[in-house]
């Protein structure tokens, strides 16, 4: 299975890692300086969790997941973009348990290599986020990368995130989600987080945001030999 240049012309970038590790704002920055589309991929499971909730549906009901899944279209994940209940710890923990089911997975993968094989408005290349992306989603990208964070660290980053929203929660309850979240993305049986073997690791615990983009694009413009 090719995902690159090889077969398309398109270059692809890949960037894994866990909850809160800075993965997110850093491949919104690293796509915007390349020229090239961004696709948030947890946020295609987090709209197959909100989904759910909506529908009145049990989080651990798959076939109920699976047939959202595999009937997502473009305009539903769309039209759930800028939902703020989309980015909610709720709607994060739901969506890391039907991630876990295979057929659940399987409905994405399709739609998230057709992504990277053609990236919409014939962008020259595409920046995928998420956990499996070096490892199975697109396992020929030009380049790896996967950002780590000391959990504490990223707890507290989640925390600020969720109040700058409304969305108090208190520093013990982000952690104990989280941690619990890391185990489910980690352990589970199908595509688990986890680098990929050719993939740079990036600890971004005591950098800023400034500085991991900078480490991050002489990463990728070396790989990608420009
Ligand atoms: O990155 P995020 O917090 O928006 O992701 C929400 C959940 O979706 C995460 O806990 C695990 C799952 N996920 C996944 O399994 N594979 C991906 N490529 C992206 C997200």
């Amino acid at each position: 299975m090719k995902t690159n240049a090889a077969e398309t012309g398109s270059r692809v970038i890949a960037i894994d890692g866990p909850a809160a590790s800075g993965k997110g704002t850093l491949a919104r920055r690293i796509a915007a300086a390349l020229g090239y589309a961004l696709l948030d991929t947890g946020a295609l499971y987090r709209t197959v969790a909100l989904t759910l909730l909506r529908q009145g549906g049990n989080p651990d009901d798959s076939v109920a997941a699976v047939r959202i899944a595999e009937s997502l279209t473009s305009a539903d994940i769309a039209a759930l973009s800028g939902d703020p209940d989309l980015r909610s710890d709720q709607t994060g923990m739901v969506a890391s348990r039907v991630s876990a089911i295979e057929g659940v997975r399987a409905a994405l993968l399709t739609l998230q290599r057709s992504f990277a094989r053609h990236p919409p408005g014939g962008l020259p290349g595409a920046v995928l986020d998420g956990r499996d992306i070096g490892t199975v989603i697109c396992p020929d990208a030009d380049a790896k990368l996967f950002v780590t964070a000391d959990v504490a660290v990223r707890a507290q980053r989640r925390q600020a995130e969720l109040a700058g929203r409304g969305d108090p929660i208190s520093l013990d309850d982000v952690l104990a989600d989280m941690q619990a979240r890391d185990e489910r993305d980690t352990r589970r049986d199908i595509a688990p987080l986890r680098p990929a073997d050719d993939a740079v690791l990036l600890d971004t615990s005591a950098l800023t945001a400034d500085q991991v983009f900078d480490q991050a694009l002489s990463i990728i413009r070396t790989r990608l030999g420009t």
